[in-house]
């Protein structure tokens, strides 16, 4: 097979229609900026004014926690049907907050949103396609923008977001709450503090049966909260059309941190294979005999593995599979020189000196002991906090939490528009090479070698008190943040 850049674009034209956007752009500032944005801190924005795009299953969990922070003002929310735009101003009613000031829908509703003056950040939880074209319009409308993941499928895109960000000095972050996960965290703090040695291997994952998910009945007038279909079954058909890793970043996000990626190191090639397509044909033909949805042969093979090597020499294992009946997994496995740390479930062990061998896995009591000693500070002061606020446990509201905490005290966020674009490559990479019999792929370098000298990531506690939460009788659960 011929394995061109432009035969890959021809196999994924329909994917350009997220180009599309960024050459009508009606009355965008001309904003010239450049240079790298690693590291790069805007002015404090007290006063949070945020726009919210999306309220299907996803963006109503978020919105209601950025509806909790203090200081955060919703000003503008954003859906393609009307009626879900309304259900969340009802929500923001009911629970004691001011609606939004402005609504919109339809279609393009979402550049009217982000032309609006008075909104300091764009959130955005529509689905895949959509992504590229909000972040690409915000920014040019002189909007921070965070964006759910994947938050770009093309290397071409990964650029478009890259050089919008530095031309325009806006934050362009995806939102990667796996990141602010409990024992992801842990991990890092362990990582951070030598328990683990020098770091020399990874293995993550998303393996989430989504079947259910990808083929239920969509239905407008219900945002999702749990199973309910996804709006024009939009993620089944991108999992039929393509091949390869198209969800890389859960699993891969917070390796990248543990490594340092783009911050002392960076992933130089990756190679990747998958199983034959199977369990999605075989459960529309087993649950919707003699529908479309039987009907279709998707691309995309069950188990996708992809290999990563970093330019420091570590390695690094994905995994995706969304389609075979088994426990949802993201693995987050790092072995250092002194020891090994697993979730799924959570068990550790370590060396006791330098040479020495780590045969067992740590003894129960012992992988607690290690679990609270290192817990990491940021979940030492709001874990408990964020596990009644809820969201995947409690990660969601951590990243949300530190979005908001970055942006009001003029810091660089967690994550910026290059850990983004190293994180989503993976998505078109790893189609590239298994179209190609598992071909290496290079990744590129989007920090043009800003990354010998950018600073690892250090997520520091927040001050919930300072920053104006009430620890007790405030909080009530909602039922609109998912679990897994
Ligand atoms: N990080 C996580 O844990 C996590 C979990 C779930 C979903 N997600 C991500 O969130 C995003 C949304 O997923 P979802 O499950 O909420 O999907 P969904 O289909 O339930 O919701 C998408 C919403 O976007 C709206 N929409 C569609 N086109 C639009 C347009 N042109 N303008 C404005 N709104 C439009 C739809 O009407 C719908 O309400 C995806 O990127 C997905 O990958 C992330």
């Amino acid at each position: 097979m011929n394995n061109t850049r432009r035969d890959f674009l021809k196999g994924t034209a329909w994917m350009g229609v997220t180009a599309m956007a960024a050459g009508c752009m009606s009355g965008a500032l001309k904003i010239t900026g450049g240079g790298t944005m690693l590291n790069w801190a805007d002015k404090p924005l007290k006063k949070l004014r945020v726009g919210v795009i999306g309220l299907g299953m996803r963006g109503p969990g978020a919105l209601h926690i950025l509806a909790i922070i203090p200081g955060v003002e919703i000003v503008a929310l954003c859906d393609k049907h009307p009626e879900r735009v309304a259900m969340q101003q009802k929500w923001l009613r009911d629970n004691g907050h001011s609606p939004a000031k402005k609504e919109f829908s339809g279609e393009e509703g979402y550049k009217k949103l982000c032309e609006e003056a008075d909104i300091d950040l764009v959130y955005n939880a529509t689905p895949w396609h959509l992504h590229v074209p909000i972040a690409l319009y915000a920014m040019e409308h002189g909007k921070h923008v965070a964006t759910e993941v994947p938050a770009a499928f093309t290397i071409e895109d990964c650029w478009k977001l890259v050089e919008t960000s530095e031309r325009t000095r806006r934050h362009c972050m995806q939102l990667e709450n796996c990141c602010y996960g409990e024992i992801e965290m842990l991990t890092l703090n362990m990582a951070r503090k030598g328990i683990l040695g020098e770091l020399l291997h990874a293995e993550c994952a998303y393996i989430h049966d989504l079947r259910e998910c990808c083929y239920q009945d969509p239905d407008v007038n219900k945002p999702g909260y749990g199973v309910s279909g996804y709006m024009d079954y939009w993620r089944l058909k991108w999992n039929l059309a393509h091949k390869g890793n198209q969800y890389p970043t859960h699993g891969l996000g917070p390796v990248a941190w543990y490594f340092d990626i783009n911050r002392g190191d960076r992933f130089d090639y990756l190679v990747s294979l998958e199983s034959k397509a199977f369990g999605f044909k075989d459960y529309a033909s087993a649950r919707f005999p003699e529908t479309w949805k039987a009907r279709q042969n998707p691309a995309m093979g069950d188990m996708n593995t992809t290999l990563v090597k970093t330019v420091k020499g570590r390695s690094i294992m994905i995994q995706h599979d969304v389609t075979s009946p088994r426990p949802y997994s993201r693995i987050n496995l790092v072995s250092g020189s002194r020891g090994i740390l697993k979730d799924y479930p959570y068990q550790v062990a370590l060396s006791k000196k330098r040479g020495d061998g780590a045969h067992e896995w740590e003894s129960a009591e012992s992988a607690e002991k290690i679990r609270k000693e290192y817990m990491h500070p940021l979940w030492k002061e709001a874990g408990e906090f964020a596990k009644v606020v809820g969201g995947h446990g409690g990660m969601d509201f951590l990243m949300i939490l530190r979005l908001c905490y970055c942006l009001q005290n003029g810091l660089p966020l967690d994550m910026d528009v290059y850990d983004l674009a190293a994180w989503c490559s993976v998505c078109e990479l790893s189609e590239r090479s298994v179209r190609n019999r598992s071909a290496t792929q290079d990744v590129p370098d989007f920090t043009k070698g800003a990354w010998m000298s950018g600073r690892p990531v250090v997520i520091e506690p927040v001050g919930l008190e300072k920053m104006g939460f009430k620890r007790d009788g405030e909080i009530k659960k909602d039922s609109a943040q998912l679990s897994v």
